[in-house]
């Protein structure tokens, strides 16, 4: 199963009965490990989370930290394009080239990167200068 089967198949287990818009992300580790995700909403609706969060919050309970490939799918008019926050999240575990897929379930694909989605995106480096805690 390619990447982005595995994001196809986990969105149906998304959780969105508020925005009715289930979303799928599969992450591939440094390791090779396919680490998926979907989006979860909650009645309090700040309280949802993303499925590229999902994701990203399996691979690091698993003890990873590098990932160097996603695939996200939902049906959407166009390739779903991540939030601004999930495009951070997943910057501060990817090189600037991981590559990104972004799909629908109408089967329009777009192929970026984490440094594509995340121009001049903070990073740890940028706090080069600050000084450690008292
Ligand atoms: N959502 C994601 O899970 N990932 C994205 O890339 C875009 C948006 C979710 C959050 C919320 O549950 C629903 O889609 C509508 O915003």
């Amino acid at each position: 199963m390619t990447l982005l089967d595995q994001a196809r198949a986990v969105r149906e287990n998304a959780y969105a009965p508020y925005s009715r818009f289930k979303v799928g992300a599969a992450i591939r580790a440094a390791s090779g490990a396919v680490y998926v995700g979907c989006n979860v909403e909650n009645a309090a609706y700040p309280e949802g989370t993303c499925a590229e969060a999902g994701a990203i919050a399996a691979m690091v309970a698993a003890g990873e930290t590098e990932l160097t490939e996603v695939a996200v799918i939902a049906d959407a008019p166009r390739p779903v394009p991540p939030c601004g926050g999930c495009r951070q999240k997943l910057a501060e575990f990817a090189a600037q080239e991981a590559v990104v897929t972004l799909a629908t379930v109408g089967g329009a694909v777009s192929v970026t990167t984490v440094g594509e989605l995340l121009p001049g995106g903070f990073r740890a480096a940028d706090m080069a200068h600050a000084v450690g805690p008292d």
